[in-house]
This record gives structure tokens, sequence and C-alpha cells, in this order.
């Protein structure tokens, strides 16, 4: 049976109720039909699109016309998933007005489900503006990739009672201002079950332990895909770069050594060849 998708409501419900959900990212027609037919709940097109897709070293680069080219195709994909789409940097930071009009566009050009966007209490006025438009608005804190150069790098957030207590005041703060949800990035266990604890919106953590409301990987992390960098917190469900090398090669060594094409992959229909050459 084919699975239902998500509803704003859901993920309030959903949360009151303690059911456990998943979300990974896609960035393509072809992931995103896979996802929709696996039981996840959520695609996150997420600007790590930038790192995993397109190459760059950071998130940075990635522009509005990347984001809308790459959610076009999940959104045909996979309609049964609730879509995030992911409001890359330089769309937002200017202004309330430069956020509403480019969470529009994203909403608008590419028919996904809410806009995410990062920043803590920093962000509150772009939040509320976006929310305030009527647009389905999901915070991002804790590890916030876009600036994470100014946070010291890719590294653990919350780990004193100081910094704690920031991510803390972030969540509460966010859900005042309108996210129906936010993601957790990059946090202790601890500071994972004190967020999930202080607000009534879900939590969806990655890297942020087993007490949050929604596990998050990336797609091509959990499946094992992406090379030989392995963050701390990613777990490879599958061997998926080893099955698609191991593929390749078989394709390669049967066509070298002309065991393929066998009969059954040609048109056998004899056809009389004029003698033109
Ligand atoms: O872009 C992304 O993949 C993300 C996840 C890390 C949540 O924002």
């Amino acid at each position: 049976m084919a699975k239902k998708k998500m509803t704003v409501a859901d993920f309030k419900n959903w949360k009151k109720e303690g059911k456990k959900f998943t979300f990974v990212t896609a960035y393509d027609y072809t992931t995103a039909t896979i996802v929709d037919e696996s039981d996840c709940n959520i695609i996150l097109v997420g600007d790590s699109l930038g790192m995993i897709m397109l190459g760059y070293k950071g998130t940075e680069s990635v522009t509005m016309e990347d984001m809308i080219h790459h959610i076009r195709p999940v959104v045909k994909g996979a309609p049964n998933t609730w879509i995030i789409g992911d409001m890359p940097f330089g769309s937002y930071q200017e202004s309330d007005e430069q956020a509403v009009h480019n969470a529009v566009r994203l909403i608008k050009e590419t028919n996904c489900d809410c806009v995410k966007l990062e920043g803590g209490v920093e962000m509150l006025s772009r939040i509320k503006a976006i929310a305030g438009a009527g647009i389905n608005t999901m915070g991002h804190i804790g590890l916030t990739p876009q600036t994470a150069s100014s946070l010291g790098g890719f590294k653990v957030q919350g780990g004193t009672p100081e910094t704690a207590a920031k991510v803390i005041k972030d969540a509460i703060e966010l859900e005042k201002a309108g996210c129906f949800s936010l993601v957790l990035e990059c946090v202790p266990v601890s500071v994972g079950k004190a967020v999930a604890e202080a607000v009534s919106i879900p939590v969806l953590g990655i890297g942020a332990g087993p007490h949050v409301d929604c596990q998050v990987l990336v797609t091509q992390d959990l499946l094992g895909m992406y090379g030989d960098f392995k963050p701390k917190f990613v777990k490879h469900f599958a061997q998926v770069r080893k099955v698609m090398v191991d593929g390749l090669n078989a394709f390669h060594k049967e066509s070298i050594e002309g065991t393929f094409p066998s009969e059954e992959y040609c048109f056998n229909k004899a056809v009389d060849i004029p003698k033109l050459y």
C-alpha cells in the first residue's frame, strides 16, 4: 500500500503521541522515487547538494536557481512524501523582504511543502516574516553548516552549560516565532533530549542522539554512497557505492570479453543487408 503523505497537523500530533518518524535527503527524480517507495516520511532537498551533487567544498555557493532546479524533480518523483526545500545561503540573510520573496519563490516554483532556514534567535524576524506569509517554516539550529566557520567549524554545538542554554533558547524562540518543526544538528545527547522536551513542535535530529522526535540522515551517507568521509553520527545501513562499482565493473568486464550483449539482450530479426561497402 502506498504510504500517505504527512500533513502539517501530523507533525504536531505525532510529537504529542510520541510517534517517531524519519527524514532523508534527495536531490533528483530517481532517488525521490526510491525514497517515496520506502517507509521514510520526509525528504529534504538540502543545500548539501552543493557537496553531494555539485562537488563544491561547502554549501555557501549554492544558489536559489540550484535549489529550484533540484527541488522540482524531487517533488515530481515523491508525491507521497513531505518535501522540504532548503533556503540557500544569501537567500534570506539580507532582509525580511528578501526572505519572504525567496521563500515564496521556492514554494511557488517547485510546489515543495515547506521551507527550511538556518539560525537561532538572530533569525527570529525572518522566521516570523516567512511564517507570517503563510508558509510552513522549519528552523535549523545547533550546527548550522552555512555559517559553520563562524561556529569554529563543523563541530558539536552546545557542549557547555552556556552554549547548551543558547541552543535550548533558540528552539523555544523558534517555536514562538512560528516554526512548525526544527532540525537540530550535532549536539550532545543530553542537549538533544532537553530541546525535545522544551518545545511542543517536533525536533528532527541529525547527530542529536536518540531522544529527538525524528532521525535525519543524508541518503548518500546512510546508503554508503559518498566515498570515505563519514561523520561520527552517520551509520552506513548499506554499501551502495560498492554495489554500484561492482555492477559497473561487471558491465565493463563482460563488454570487453564479448559476453555482453548475449542473445537475450539483442534484436535478433534477420535483415538482408544491402551491399554498400
Ligand atoms: O542540507 C542538508 O542536508 C541539511 C541536513 C544536514 C539537515 O540541512
